[in-house]
């Protein structure tokens, strides 16, 4: 009898942070082509929160454990596993099957990166969901050149945050809306800083453009926010809906409203084109290699100080429900790290 147990954080029913419950059960095994990991580090996100509230058709069922990016050492390993060794340190993404609230956690192994020596795991942590986002975004959506102008909105967020470096590195003019006290970090980033509290984002992009910006990438969603991001691009523009943060204020309810919005502005006959972006729970699981591959890259850079994300908080994974709490609440910059797993 196995007496070692595993603690995850489990939700049992869709609701507000405290509906995040400590739980122990039986350590699991590694069946063939899998591999155990001790977590070290596991990422909260926007995704986290929208799920943990709301109910999507097609999502995650209750219960479940929360934690789309994780690191830590491999533990154990399941016949036919070759690449990865005990004791060695790995990351990967859950492809939106959740799992990286747990001490202990079993994942294919075809589905981890080695984290390059002398990376943080709160920083290989950090990287995962939201770099991979932002590449795939800028990159195979978006379709960025170098020079073009990008206004990014929630760019002190972890997908804004990530845009913002990654558009660094493709020589990207950039442009981030984010509050008053973001406005640093924004700046440190590259970007002009433009407070969405306080001042009419179209009029400031207006002003700093001329005739406006080549992409729009917006995690922020709604009708009026997408209408507005529209108004923000130059004739031929793209505009990119990759988000909804602005759940958490105004409901689910903005979701429709947000696509019929989208549709009206590809009707406009002002040539706007609305790239869209494949969906993070099944683009990386269809497209291994490239997911590998942007991982491994996103983690060497990040190792040889090309990528520096942010991290808000470290809180212990115990305390997820303060973590959840935080990040609802708002006003962050960076990204929440679960760490202390015991
Ligand atoms: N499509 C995909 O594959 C994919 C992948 C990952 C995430 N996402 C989605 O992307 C969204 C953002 O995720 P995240 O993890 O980056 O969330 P996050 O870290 O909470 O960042 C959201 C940011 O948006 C800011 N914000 C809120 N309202 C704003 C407004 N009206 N104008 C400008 N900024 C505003 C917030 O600032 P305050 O703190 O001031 O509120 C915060 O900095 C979520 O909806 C998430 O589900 C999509």
């Amino acid at each position: 009898m196995n007496a070692v147990r595993n603690h995850r954080i489990v939700v049992e029913r869709r609701g507000p942070p405290d509906v995040l419950s400590w739980m122990s059960t039986q350590r699991p095994t590694p069946a063939a082509g899998e591999v155990r990991i001790r977590v070290e580090a596991a990422g909260v996100s926007g995704y986290d929160l929208m799920i943990r509230r709301h109910w999507f058709f097609g999502f995650t069922k209750t219960p479940y454990t929360p934690g789309e990016d994780l690191v830590g050492i491999v533990e154990a390993v399941g016949q036919d596993v070759t690449k990865f060794k005990v004791g060695q340190r790995v990351a990967g993404w859950t492809f939106g099957q959740g799992g990286g609230y747990s001490e202990m956690v079993i994942r294919p192994a075809e589905t981890l990166v080695s984290v390059p020596d002398g990376l943080d795991p709160v920083v290989a942590a950090a990287i995962i969901t939201n770099y991979l986002t932002a590449s795939l975004a800028l990159h195979k959506t978006a379709k960025v050149q170098s020079g073009e102008r990008v206004l990014v909105h929630g760019a002190a967020g972890g997908v804004g945050s990530a845009l913002l470096q990654l558009g660094n590195l493709a020589g990207l003019k950039l442009y981030g809306t984010g509050s008053e006290k973001a406005a640093g970090f924004i700046a440190d980033n590259g970007a002009v800083p433009i407070n969405y509290r306080t001042e009419n984002f179209v009029r400031r992009i207006r002003e700093l453009t001329d005739n406006g910006v080549d992409v729009v990438i917006d995690v922020v969603g709604g009708p009026r926010q997408l209408w507005r991001s529209g108004r923000c691009l130059k004739r031929g523009g793209r505009l990119m809906m990759l988000g909804m943060a602005s759940i958490k204020k105004s409901g689910v309810s903005i979701i429709p409203l947000s696509l019929v919005t989208v549709g009206i502005i590809a009707l406009w006959p002002n040539g706007v084109r609305l790239p869209m972006s494949p969906s993070m729970m099944s683009f990386p699981a269809r497209n291994l290699n490239w997911y590998r591959d942007t991982l491994a890259d996103l983690l060497a850079k990040a190792a040889e100080g090309h990528l520096r994300p942010a991290i808000a908080a470290e809180i212990p994974m115990r305390d997820a429900a303060r973590a959840h709490a935080m990040l609802e609440e708002g006003g962050l910059v960076g990204k929440v790290v679960l760490t202390n797993f015991g």
